[in-house]
């Protein structure tokens, strides 16, 4: 429980994010009393809205997005009295001055000891002129904690990244900023530490003596939808790679930390990140990673557009919404384990999981035999299903004594009761508690972004390697390739 109270701040309050995410987090942390009554909300946006139409809007949005449903009017009244919208210029200070007086008089009306926790969702161009304002209208000299929160990308690549990084810096403390990777905020992820570090039989195995390769696949339905504009400038690589993608590698490789403090667990991250092999030219790129982009197809007998037929996007665009790679943390664990990670836009199926494939028995009785013995599997699915299943194999039943995988199956997801929180209720409460395990320290960031960053000047100025695939398959098929190479082929997701 979030007992002392805190102002939420939401910048880009009539947005997408918020809409979809952020109010339906809020009350699903107050349904579950995580949140006590000293706590409020200001909406903070261009346009002009009273408090009513943006309580009504707040009410919208979690009619539709939220795990849990409104229930009696006079729970929506108590819950809706501490939500606020202000209309603000954030390129001038004055709103903020005005913002202090409004925050004041509703930390007086609710308790609140002062605490303050600004979300940022907005573009990041704009990240270091709201900090700046909020320091200089005031919104920092608080007798309780300041906070921000911001959402990808950061940056567009290291330098951009450290340039914002500074800007943000001259106004915030490292430990004030908490840099969200909601990807990090889904239960299966964070159940991957747990796993491993919790159980008998997958740590002493978990390193090269034992695991053949590790497969990481994000598969999505979905094109790019509206947001062309972005992405087009982004594509798989800084889109999902850079954060989401490197993240789980990270949860899966890291030497287990000293203590569960979340600057240790975070130091372990880092040092994989700087493990991982730089690919260090073109070469080294196009023999490591594919990439794809779409063209028209067909998913359940749908006609799909092509990429560049898509809305505010170049039509000779060669941005990829497809990528594969073959990937080494270069370190005594790893040394010489490939990883292999995929991502791609109007993939068959919506699908997260990962896949560790552990090697075969070094010798074994039936080896030579007319069995084939498949390997060991361990396997998170990290959503839409959320689950572990392990393959080990079996003797058939009946006389013959053949092999078979056999499926030890847990599927969260599908138990009654279990009404897994969204990600971004983990990540709001965590914040608010100053818990910052799950959010992305800078050195994390910028060592993702120097992994990314060899990658994309590679592609720079040449598109002979992009691969089109038709809209509703499973992307190019250099990428299959890729793990042939070695011996392997990626298990189907579900
Ligand atoms: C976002 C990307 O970070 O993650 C999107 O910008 C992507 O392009 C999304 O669709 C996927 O998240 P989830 O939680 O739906 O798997």
């Amino acid at each position: 429980v979030l007992s002392e109270g805190a102002v939420f701040y939401i910048f880009g309050a009539t947005g997408d994010l918020a809409r979809r995410k952020l109010f339906p987090a809020i009350y699903s942390l107050y349904r579950e009393g995580k949140l006590t009554e000293n706590f409020a909300v200001i909406g903070l946006a261009r346009r002009p809205r009273t408090n009513d139409e943006f309580r009504a809007d707040v009410r919208a949005s979690i009619d539709e997005f939220c795990r849990y449903q409104v229930q009696a009017d006079e729970d929506w009244g108590q819950f809706a009295k501490h939500f606020e919208y202000k209309p603000l210029d954030i390129n001038h200070v004055d709103g903020f001055r005005e913002l202090k007086i409004q925050t004041e008089s509703l930390e007086r009306e609710f308790n609140i000891p002062g605490n303050r926790l600004f979300y940022l969702a907005l573009a990041p161009e704009l990240f270091g002129g709201v900090s700046r304002n909020l320091r200089d209208g005031g919104m920092l000299e608080t007798e309780g904690w300041s906070r921000l929160v911001i959402e990808k990308p950061f940056g567009y690549d290291l330098k951009s990244a450290e340039k914002l990084n500074e800007e943000l810096r001259s106004v915030f403390k490292e430990d004030q900023i908490y840099r969200i990777d909601h990807y990090l905020g889904k239960e299966m992820v964070q159940n991957i530490e747990v796993l491993r570090f919790a159980n008998a039989f997958f740590e002493p195995l978990w390193n090269n003596k034992h695991i053949a390769n590790v497969q990481i696949s994000m598969s999505e339905t979905v094109g790019v939808e509206e947001r062309g504009g972005y992405y087009d400038q982004a594509g798989a690589l800084r889109d999902m790679v850079q954060n989401h993608m490197l993240q789980m590698l990270t949860m899966i490789a890291m030497e287990p930390p000293s203590r569960l403090h979340p600057e240790d667990i975070r130091d372990e991250k880092v040092k994989v990140l700087r493990s991982l092999r730089q690919y260090m030219n073109a070469d080294e790129v196009s023999n490591h990673v594919v990439r794809g982009q779409y063209a028209a197809g067909q998913h359940r007998g749908k006609d799909l557009p092509g990429y560049r037929e898509e809305e505010k996007v170049n039509p000779v665009s060669d941005t990829e919404t497809y990528l594969a790679a073959r990937v080494f943390v270069d370190n005594f664990r790893w040394a010489g384990v490939p990883f292999y990670i995929r991502t791609g836009k109007r993939l068959p199926v919506k699908t997260t999981e990962v896949v560790v494939e552990f090697k075969s028995m070094p010798s074994n009785v039936y080896l030579g035999s007319k069995h084939k013995l498949e390997p060991n599997l361990l396997v998170i699915r990290v959503n839409p299903m959320e689950g572990i299943y392990v393959r080990i194999n079996g003797k058939t039943p009946g006389a013959e004594g053949g092999i078979t995988p056999l499926a030890m199956d847990f599927c969260q997801s599908c138990m009654i009761g279990i009404n897994t929180p969204e990600a971004y209720e983990r990540l709001i409460f965590d914040a608010a508690r100053g818990d910052s395990t799950y959010f992305t320290r800078w050195d994390e960031v910028a060592a993702a972004w120097a992994f990314v960053d060899r990658i994309a000047e590679a592609w720079q100025g040449t598109n002979d390697d992009l691969q089109m695939y038709p809209a509703g398959s499973w992307g190019p098929e250099a990428a299959d390739q890729l793990l042939q190479q070695d011996g392997f082929h990626w298990w189907p997701v579900n």
